[in-house]
């Protein structure tokens, strides 16, 4: 990684502590994922080689850069869905000082809607940190739109284990895919659609 985007990567971080320490509305905090999930998030992506890549919850676009990254050396790219404009301003310009813009589409709607209208076995990898509420809901494109062999990656996994409990059982008692729950920032749940 280039020293400017460790920068960038520093600077976002003392932005998203500072700022979600200052701010109570939800709407304008950055909520983004720790450090070490970034780091895990991009291990996942060069082990995978995974090039199709979507993200639910691009916020101001931290845990994008770190997929963006990794998908530059995998020769792939993210779509990242986000609808607060405010947020999805803040994304782009970090976007362009990263010098990835290029490897990231940013969709400006609401999640449930991309999902809906993605093809099936669209994505190698989709990185969802969202609405939690919703994500039973959309359970059944998410599943559809993952290519066999391909990888969800949920945040928030341990740090809201009760609001992430339906989710994770639901799909734990689906026979095609396989799971784990990692305790690395704030808890990531892997499932993985077997082939
Ligand atoms: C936890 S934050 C994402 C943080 C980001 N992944 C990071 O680590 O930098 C969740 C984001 O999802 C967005 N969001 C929530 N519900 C959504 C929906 N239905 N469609 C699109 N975006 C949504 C919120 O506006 C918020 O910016």
């Amino acid at each position: 990684m280039s020293a400017s985007l460790t920068d960038l990567l520093d600077e976002l971080e003392r932005f998203g502590a500072s700022n979600d320490a200052s701010t109570a509305e939800r709407p304008r905090r950055m909520l983004n994922i720790t450090r070490d999930t970034g780091e895990f998030l991009a291990v996942l992506v060069h082990a995978t080689n995974a090039r199709r890549i979507l993200e639910i919850g691009t916020s101001n676009g931290y845990s994008t850069l770190w997929l963006a990254e990794a998908a530059r050396a995998t020769g792939g790219s993210v779509s990242t869905v986000e609808f607060s404009a405010f947020k999805r301003e803040l994304a782009a310009a970090n976007f362009a000082r990263a010098g990835l813009a290029s490897h990231i589409a940013q969709i400006h709607d609401d999640a449930g809607r991309v999902l809906a209208g993605a093809a099936d076995a669209a994505y190698d990898l989709i990185f969802l940190d969202s609405e939690r509420g919703e994500y039973c809901g959309w359970w059944p494109d998410l599943r559809r739109t993952l290519r066999p062999g391909g990888l969800l990656v949920v945040d928030n996994a341990t740090s809201h284990a009760a609001e992430m409990a339906p989710f994770m059982a639901g799909v734990r008692a689906d026979a095609d895919f396989a799971c784990s729950l990692v305790p690395v920032g704030n808890g990531e749940f892997l499932a993985t659609r077997l082939r």
